[in-house]
């Protein structure tokens, strides 16, 4: 991507862009050094919690032992901490000067997958079937990193930071769970992160808007009137109307849906008639569908039952549509992602900062924080040179370690400059 565009992505001129980097230059850089050595000194410590972790993976909702566990680090670097919220998540309060009264979060997940383990590592997991293989024993740990970089820092810290361990990401519950226990109250900003394989330990990635997708589910029941296979005029053909749903759905994606903003439908399940030569009287269909923008997943579920509707009437069925809100996109802020990639820019190099050029049609439940108070997350690489990197969910998937300094580095210095980024809105 040229420099012109990216400019242009994040809505800054070239002037305003060279004139605010150049102003807060040379202020940080002091700061960033003090960050560097703190993680630096750190790394054995950030290790130790990593590998502790890794051994001791506990499934969405019952990560009972890890939130003890965070809890006692934190507490230990003088938080304030609160357990059990959201059920087995942690809050981590830093007071920083309180000159502002803006809020940031930082926010990362302890859960681990039903996967047994097949890695040879010395640290490799002892629970059978339970294996860290989305590396949130990673994210874990540059959230306990970062905490104990900022607390050494306090003092130049001009409003509180809130760290965030969230329970069951995996199965997209925690962030609800904590938000309905109030952890999220007072927050203006939330920052987060998550470890990506196919990107080199050492860089970061970040991306500007759609990050993961909106995963909903759809269950539709065409109801029609049974009969004479031989005499459909006294009938009414739940198949046969099934069917132009199926067909009109994914037609009318392409022709009522701005094609920049993609839309994903997929019946994945039908059922419906009892015999050959009898009509049948009800449909069942399941699906789930995808899409990135906002707008577009507010309007979708209005939208499905307008056609779903269009097409009953005239030939007399009924229908009952059900459909579930799964998580919305994780859409990153302009200015936050900025700030992620600013900040991880003059700590890391700028060689080592990319700009991801496609979402992900996974789904990440840190959206439900971002309906709340604008945040970003970024892409930690955690890929092994010269090594078979395996995918996330893969029982053979490992991280270099490396990564949780670049992370904690990037995190803590993001943080820190929040409030000067916020300054100059
Ligand atoms: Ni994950």
């Amino acid at each position: 991507m040229g420099s012109e565009t990216s400019v242009e992505a994040k809505g800054l001129t070239p002037l305003q862009d060279a004139f605010q980097f150049q102003f807060f230059r040379p202020i940080l850089d002091l700061m960033l050094s003090q960050i560097q050595e703190l993680a630096t000194s750190l790394a054995p410590r950030l290790i130790e919690i990593r590998r502790h972790l890794h051994l001791h993976p506990e499934l969405s909702g019952q990560e009972h032992q890890t939130s003890a566990y965070v809890a006692g680090v934190l507490s230990s670097c003088g938080l304030k901490v609160r357990e059990g919220v959201g059920k087995t998540g942690v809050i981590g309060d830093l007071t920083g000067q309180e000159t502002d009264p803006r809020r940031l979060a930082i926010r990362t997940d302890m859960d681990a997958l039903p996967i047994q383990e097949r890695t040879a590592l010395e640290f490799a997991s002892r629970n059978a079937g339970v294996m860290h293989a989305c590396g949130h024993d990673i994210h874990t740990t540059v959230g306990l990193g970062t905490a104990m970089v900022l607390a050494e820092l306090r003092s130049h810290l001009p409003g509180s930071v809130r760290f965030l361990f969230q329970p069951a990401e995996e199965i997209a519950q925690g962030a609800g769970w904590m938000i309905a226990d109030g952890a999220i109250d007072g927050i203006n900003a939330f920052l987060s992160v998550h470890v990506f394989p196919s990107i080199p330990a050492g860089s970061i990635a970040v991306r500007y808007g759609s990050l993961t997708a909106a995963a909903d589910n759809l269950e539709l029941t065409i109801i029609g009137e049974s009969g004479h296979g031989a005499r459909p005029h006294e009938a009414i053909d739940a198949i046969w109307i099934a069917a132009q749903v199926i067909t009109t759905l994914q037609q009318a994606i392409s022709r009522t849906h701005n094609p920049l903003r993609p839309v994903v439908l997929t019946v994945g399940q039908i059922s419906g008639g009892r015999a050959p030569n009898v009509i049948a009287d009800q449909v069942v269909m399941k699906g789930t569908v995808r899409s990135l923008h906002p707008e577009t997943h507010a309007r979708l579920p209005e939208w499905i039952e307008d056609i779903v509707a269009g097409i009953c009437k005239p030939y007399g069925a009924r229908y009952h549509l059900n459909y579930e809100r799964g998580v919305p996109s994780v859409h990153n802020d302009p200015r936050l992602t900025q700030l992620l990639e600013r900040s991880a820019q003059e700590a890391l190099g700028v060689e080592r900062v990319s700009v991801l050029p496609e979402p992900s049609l996974g789904a990440e439940d840190f959206a439900l924080f971002l309906e709340h108070a604008p945040g970003s997350m970024f892409r930690l690489g955690v890929g092994r040179k010269g090594q078979v990197n395996h995918p996330l969910h893969h029982p053979q998937f490992e991280a270099d370690e490396s990564a949780i300094l670049t992370g904690v580095v990037t995190m803590a210095y993001s943080a820190y400059n929040y409030w000067q980024q916020a300054n100059e809105a």
